[in-house]
């Protein structure tokens, strides 16, 4: 009875480690990490010339009323949020004059342009299309220092 209870015990202890393993990891994902490829983001150039660039800019610095999508104030905004945030941002309220028009595949290249040119690393997996895992993406406007 008592080498059960030590034995379940040591089992329990096990799987929360290994839990809180889990946890570390999807926590320590960030922009950093390559979330996008430099195809998609080509695809998103395309679409953000039609669908964002009239009134966000060609080089997304903004336009007479709209704010920039690039730089130390658009950073600062999303900063500590998560790619989940922001793709649900621009999927509910973009663009402007017709918001949700796009697939969430456009969304995502959209997105995925923007990241390149916030000068965030292209990787080998594309960006993904759904909100919850976006959201284990956080936004970071400095490298973390342990990469
Ligand atoms: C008709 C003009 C217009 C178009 C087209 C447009 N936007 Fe916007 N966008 C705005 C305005 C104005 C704001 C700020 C006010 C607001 O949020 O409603 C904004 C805000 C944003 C924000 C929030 C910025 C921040 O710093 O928080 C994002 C992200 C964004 N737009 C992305 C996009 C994307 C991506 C597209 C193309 C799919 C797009 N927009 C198309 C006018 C536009």
């Amino acid at each position: 009875m008592r080498k059960l209870l030590v034995l379940s015990s040591f089992a329990l202890m096990a799987s929360s480690f290994c839990l809180l393993r889990a946890q570390e990891a999807s926590e320590t994902r960030s922009v950093w990490d390559g979330v996008y490829t430099e195809e998609q983001a080509k695809r998103g150039e395309e679409v953000y010339r039609k669908e964002c660039a009239a009134c966000h800019g060609d080089m997304l610095t903004g336009g007479e009323s709209a704010p920039p999508l690039t730089g130390g104030a658009f950073q600062a905004n999303w900063n500590g949020l998560t790619l989940g945030d922001l793709f649900d941002r621009i999927r509910k309220t973009m663009p402007l004059s017709k918001p949700g028009r796009l697939t969430r595949q456009q969304d995502a290249e959209v997105l995925a342009f923007m990241l390149s040119i916030n000068k965030f690393p292209a990787g080998k997996t594309e960006l993904y299309r759904q909100s919850e895992m976006l959201k284990e993406i956080r936004f970071e406007t400095k490298k973390p220092a342990k990469n």
